[in-house]
């Protein structure tokens, strides 16, 4: 958004919404909120610069930098893109770890917590993967070498790994891998137990989206989890990747459920790639909805225990993936094109400050449970 439509838009608001919210961030900064709540940081994840959706915005990134960075919103960085498969292992045994070097520096250079991301997944794998009949022998070696090249070359600086992907259908069903074709259920073991011997320390997670809100999916991730326990393989969490839609989204009792079906199991629960689209261009009221979405499922996970931290998918409009993705979606993260800030930024300060619906008696309540 140029600055005379910013304007005009700002304009267009109801007074409340504009009087409220200046467009400005609030003084402490989100990961310091997040942290008086009680969770482990904020974070927002970025991807390498002059890449991808960030190719062509050379100009705007001191301004970028001094939020992501030096502002004290955030804490904790991810990767968007630089640890997949396709950058990591291009080709079979070669390793090549300059792409997720680029965060994970800036990451240790400012001092934030890193979640790396993610070891095995359907998408973004290099060609040399999914263009071969592959023995379950093969397959094996395959996953093996990966993960003990990645996780060993990172070893000591990922406070998480996703460790697996994205391996569910909608109806909870496994989604029809390359890994699960050949392996089955059996990947996703192979791919935890090598994840934990050679990094001890980082937390290893099951992430997905769709996973906010109770339904067969939810179940399905539940039953990795206990697949998992049961072998006695180690599973440290889920992630729950929050990819909302402003226009229809859940409820803060539905997050609630969902946070706490994974936590009763023993695992604990971080939102890692919060974002929440809408229909373009956006307008009071679908910046009054992704208000609500945002509240809702901060809010939810500063109400239950086990759910520790929160990641946005990248801070910035234009860095984010949505558009690309969703076509006619996009303004999903919490400043706009021009740097100020959306309502929603101050909807997710307000749940960290637990001023949300329920209050803090209901939060005493679910932490103490
Ligand atoms: C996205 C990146 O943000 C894009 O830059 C890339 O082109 C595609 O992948 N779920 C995930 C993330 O686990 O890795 C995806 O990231 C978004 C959906």
């Amino acid at each position: 958004m140029h600055l005379a439509s910013a304007l005009l838009f700002l304009a267009s608001l109801p007074l409340g919404l504009a009087g409220k919210d200046k467009g400005k961030p609030c003084k402490k900064g989100l990961n310091t909120l997040a942290k008086q709540a009680g969770l482990k940081y904020f974070g927002s994840a970025t991807d390498s610069p002059g890449f991808r959706e960030r190719a062509g915005y050379e100009a705007v990134y001191p301004q970028y930098d001094q939020i992501m960075w030096k502002s004290g919103e955030f804490h904790m960085t991810t990767p968007t893109n630089g640890m997949k498969w396709v950058f990591t292992e291009p080709e079979r045994g070669v390793f090549n770890f300059t792409e997720g070097e680029i965060v994970a520096s800036l990451a240790k250079q400012n001092g934030f917590m890193l979640r790396c991301h993610a070891l095995v997944w359907h998408s973004q794998l290099p060609d040399w993967v999914t263009a071969t009949n592959w023995t379950a022998a093969e397959l094996r070696q395959i996953i093996v070498n990966h993960i003990t090249h990645v996780v060993g070359h990172w070893k000591g600086q990922c406070y998480a790994w996703d460790v697996v992907n994205e391996a569910l259908n909608e109806d909870g069903t496994y989604r029809d891998s390359i890994f699960y074709q050949v392996l089955g259920e059996e990947y996703i073991k192979l791919a935890f137990e090598t994840a934990s011997k050679i990094d001890p320390h980082a937390k290893l997670y099951y992430n997905d989206y769709n996973l906010e809100y109770p339904g067969p999916k939810v179940t399905g991730a539940q039953n990795i989890v206990k697949m998992l326990k049961t072998a006695g393989i180690r599973i440290d969490g889920v992630g729950l990747q929050s990819h909302l839609v402003a226009e229809s989204h859940p409820t803060l009792d539905q997050h609630i459920d969902a946070i706490r079906s994974f936590s009763s199991l023993g695992v604990e629960v971080a939102l890692t790639e919060l974002d929440v689209r809408l229909t373009l261009p956006a307008n009071a009221t679908n910046l009054a909805e992704q208000n609500d979405a945002y509240k809702n499922i901060v809010g939810a996970c500063v109400q239950v225990r086990g759910c520790i931290g929160v990641t946005i998918w990248d801070f910035y409009d234009p860095f984010s993936w949505v558009p690309a993705t969703f076509p006619g979606q996009g303004a999903p993260l919490l400043w706009f094109e021009n740097f100020t800030t959306h309502p929603a930024y101050h909807g997710v300060a307000e749940a960290l400050t637990n001023k949300t619906t329920r209050g803090r008696a209901r939060r005493a309540q679910l932490r103490s449970a």
